[in-house]
């Protein structure tokens, strides 16, 4: 039989729940080439998805595939998603105390009161676009006050990385817009070293001028993951979450008349429209084998979480929203050594998030036709450009 190769482009972006289940029901790993070119696998089935995930063959370090250790860009591309053992365990240890569910737990109040800040600030307003004025400035706020990053830079990071995270940014734009980055890291955590505060990044600074368990690099690395990962995701769960329930009226009542169904709630809203449609890239370091797939050492893998998440072998009816399903075992947050480090905080932050907005808008409604949202234009992340809607108390 012959195969055809998709092109993963701007139908994708806007709709990628109906490539993937076309992909899925001709095979559970396909060959794709992803929208700057280069060939890849697909991995679109639950059990192949989960195995890829696990595999130690599939590798984040490959000769050829990260910036030379001279060159600038090395200061963003040394961090623990880019890392195989033992440099990744080394490098997660480091922040792993600081986002356990006991610790997160911890932060709570200051959420809850940040959430309730941002709306009372919309409650002032007919329609708002929920990303601008909540999706996206609740996680920022929170992933900065926890580096120690100031808040008030916040709409310089997210023109930065949205650029970093998109499939269409013009290469000039690219390197600006990193080079960006690197360099207002590097003076942040210059200042930091001078003056150091009680917050993440002092902390990360004082274990690498304690001996050489971080290099300069790494240190700029992981600020960088830090913060990317902690808003470009959670703002997503929120946004899609929110048009998820928007689109299911019987489920948004639903959630309404029992308060107790949240944490389920958010466990299926991540399996629904997962925030991180696709995982990062992997390399086979020989030839595997994946769901009957011979994939040729080199070649790069794209494990489809978004897809798996909706493989009918594993979860029943995969495209209806249900919040009393038992989601467990979604793959929203990867699986194996990569599994998401803030999954508890993210958890935490759409669970205060969702309950604190239903609480206080006692209506809400999309103030555009459906039809007329559009997806940004990335294969990684899945989310909104804006989300526009009427809220009464
Ligand atoms: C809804 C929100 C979130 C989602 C859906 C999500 C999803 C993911 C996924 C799928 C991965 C694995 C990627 C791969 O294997 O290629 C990952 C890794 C990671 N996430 Fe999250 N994430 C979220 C929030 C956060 C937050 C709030 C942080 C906080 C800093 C964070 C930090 C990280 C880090 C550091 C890694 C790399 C872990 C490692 O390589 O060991 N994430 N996340």
């Amino acid at each position: 039989m012959t195969v055809t190769v998709e092109r993963l482009g701007a139908d994708y972006f806007q709709d990628p729940h109906s490539v993937h289940a076309r992909l899925q029901a001709q095979r559970p790993v396909s060959p794709v080439i992803m929208p700057g070119g280069t060939p890849a696998w697909l991995v679109t089935g639950y059990a192949e998805a989960r195995a890829a995930l696990a595999d130690p063959r599939l590798r984040k370090t490959m000769p050829g595939w990260h910036p030379e250790p001279d060159s600038i860009f090395a200061a963003l591309d040394l961090h623990m998603l880019n890392s195989d053992p033992p440099d990744h365990e080394r490098l997660r240890r480091l922040v792993n105390k600081a986002f356990t569910a006991r610790r997160v737990e911890r932060l709570r109040p200051r959420i809850t009161a940040i959430t309730a800040e941002l709306l009372d600030d919309m409650s002032t307003q007919p329609e708002v676009d929920l990303l601008a004025s909540f999706a996206f400035p609740l996680p920022i706020t929170v992933i900065c006050e926890l580096l120690g990053v100031p808040v008030a830079d916040r709409d310089d990071f997210r023109t930065w990385s949205a650029t970093i995270v998109s499939d269409t940014a013009i290469p000039g734009v690219f390197q600006a817009h990193a080079t960006a980055m690197i360099r207002y890291f590097m003076a942040l955590l210059a200042a930091k070293r001078h003056e150091p505060a009680d917050d993440l990044l002092s902390a990360l600074i004082a274990a690498r001028d304690e001996g050489d368990r971080l290099s300069e690099n790494e240190l700029v690395s992981m600020a960088f993951l830090l913060l990317v990962a902690g808003h470009e995701t959670t703002v997503n769960l929120i946004g899609n979450g929110v048009l998820a329930l928007l689109l299911n009226p019987a489920e948004l009542a639903r959630l309404r008349a029992d308060s107790a169904l949240i944490g389920g709630a958010v466990e299926e809203l991540l399996r629904h429209e997962n925030p991180v449609n696709n995982a990062t890239f992997r390399c086979a370091a020989e030839p595997v084998e994946i769901g009957g797939v011979r994939i040729g050492r080199g070649d790069p893998v794209l494990v489809a979480l978004s897809s798996a998440n909706r493989d009918p072998s594993r979860f029943g009816d995969p495209d209806r929203l249900d919040l009393g399903r038992d989601s467990s075992g979604h793959l929203a947050f990867g699986h194996g050594i990569h599994y998401c480090l803030g999954a508890p905080l993210a958890r935490l932050e759409a669970e205060i998030a969702f309950s604190h907005l239903l609480a206080r808008f006692g209506s809400m409604r999309l103030a555009v036709p459906a039809g007329s949202l559009r997806w940004r234009p990335s294969t990684l992340i899945h989310g909104l450009e804006s989300l526009p809607v009427r809220l009464v108390p």
